[in-house]
């Protein structure tokens, strides 16, 4: 018996209040308005930034609400007027929808579409209502995705159809993570073969951009974490050499200086910590270094710079999902991934049934993971 156009009743992991864990509860999830596409989430990936959001760094964000931004999962339904996809299509819902009419969207260098929700965090659909309610409570979007749940409802702009013959459960990092560190450094960056690099912080993001350098030819990557036991991995995903901050009475960035004769050509900040971005811009050489600033700090953090750093002739970069436009891009990442262009396998080092979820996040705040995927 056919769903489409029914309210669907389905699991979903309710972040009912700030810093408190998931509520896995029943939800309703109404069908798709205009423009709108109804999707069963098989798998998602657990974002650092989904517990940003958690935890109240990001300014602005509602509660209720149903967090997750990095999935895949099929077409259920579809809207009135939805021409891109149709019910059974693989699809990846995109935290980053892009309307391909605004100037950001009609601009060869930009990806951030003036309807993208990150920064306003006002968590509905663009009518500015929701389709998730639960006990009667109106349930806030996230990222224009929500993947913490067996059904989402996106709008047409945050969807793109993907090869079916895809692993959902590895190109579901192609939403965020993967697509954000690799890209950085692909199109942001620019990195030229024979260039050097330094990635600081090798969790999802950090490590996707490890691929991206190793994709780009460059000749040392140079990978800094606190934590050691990020090392094996990077090092088998492309850095030359991993140092951690902890083992010398310098600053990593003196450190790094003295490594490479004046600093790198590159270097990519896949934290979120203010300090370690001046740090991330001081490691690369001052006169034609470029920092690419790619972690997100909490919302009320300041990055506090001596002006001389920049004039001396360094260049900084920041981009939002590695400046790729989404929906135009992402069916090519799939088919690299593929190809195996890139180990997007190697990111997973861990599955967990979705009612694990509080599970997945432990495993991220602890350092344990490089991603969670959640089975659906
Ligand atoms: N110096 C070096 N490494 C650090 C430091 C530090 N001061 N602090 C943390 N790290 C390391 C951690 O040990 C970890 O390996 O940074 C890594 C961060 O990885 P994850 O926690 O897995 O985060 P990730 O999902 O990769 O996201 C990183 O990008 O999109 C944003 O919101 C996201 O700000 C977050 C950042
Ligand atoms: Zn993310
Ligand atoms: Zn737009």
């Amino acid at each position: 018996m056919s769903t489409a156009g029914k309210v669907i009743k389905c699991r979903a992991a309710v972040a009912w209040e700030l810093k408190k864990p998931f509520v896995i509860e029943e939800i309703e999830v109404a069908p798709p308005k205009a423009h709108e596409i109804r999707i069963k989430i098989y798998n998602s990936g657990i974002c650092h930034t989904d517990n940003h959001a958690l935890v109240g760094g990001m300014a602005g964000v509602k509660f209720p609400i149903i967090l997750g931004h990095e999935g895949a999962g099929i077409v259920e339904s579809v809207g009135e007027g939805v021409k891109s996809v149709k019910p059974g299509d693989h699809v990846i819902p995109l935290c980053s929808p892009m309307c391909m009419e605004c100037p950001c969207c009609l601009h060869p260098d930009s990806n951030f579409c003036v309807k993208n929700d990150v920064g306003k965090n006002v968590g509905l659909m663009l009518d500015k209502t929701s389709r998730f309610s639960c006990k009667g409570k109106l349930i806030h979007n996230f990222m224009s995705s929500s993947t913490f749940t067996e059904y989402t409802v996106v709008d047409e702009i945050a969807c793109v159809k993907i090869d079916p013959k895809a692993p959902m459960d590895q190109v579901c990092l192609i939403g965020c993570g993967f697509s954000t560190g690799y890209g950085t450094v692909l199109n942001t960056a620019k990195v030229p073969p024979g260039a050097t690099c330094a990635v600081f912080g090798l969790g999802g993001i950090g490590m996707s951009a490890v691929m991206g350098c190793k994709v780009s030819g460059a000749k040392r990557i140079i990978g800094i974490d606190i934590n050691k036991g990020k090392f094996a991995i990077a090092k088998e995903l492309g850095c030359t050499e991993c140092l951690d901050p902890n083992d010398f009475d310098k600053p990593i960035h003196e450190v790094i200086v003295e490594m490479t004769n004046g600093g790198v050509d590159y270097s990519f900040e896949c934290i979120g910590n203010v300090e370690v971005m001046a740090s991330t811009i001081l490691a690369s050489h001052y006169s034609y270094g470029v920092a690419n600033i790619i972690g997100v700090p909490p919302s009320t953090a300041r990055l506090s710079i001596d002006v001389m750093w920049l004039l001396t002739g360094r260049t900084l970069n920041g981009a939002f999902l590695g400046d790729w436009k989404a929906p135009v891009s992402f069916p090519g990442l799939v088919q690299d991934a593929m190809k195996k262009k890139f180990d997007l396998g190697a990111l997973v080092t861990h599955k967990l049934p979705f009612e694990k979820i509080n599970e997945g996040f432990d495993l991220m705040n602890h350092g344990k993971c490089i991603r969670t995927v959640l089975d659906f």
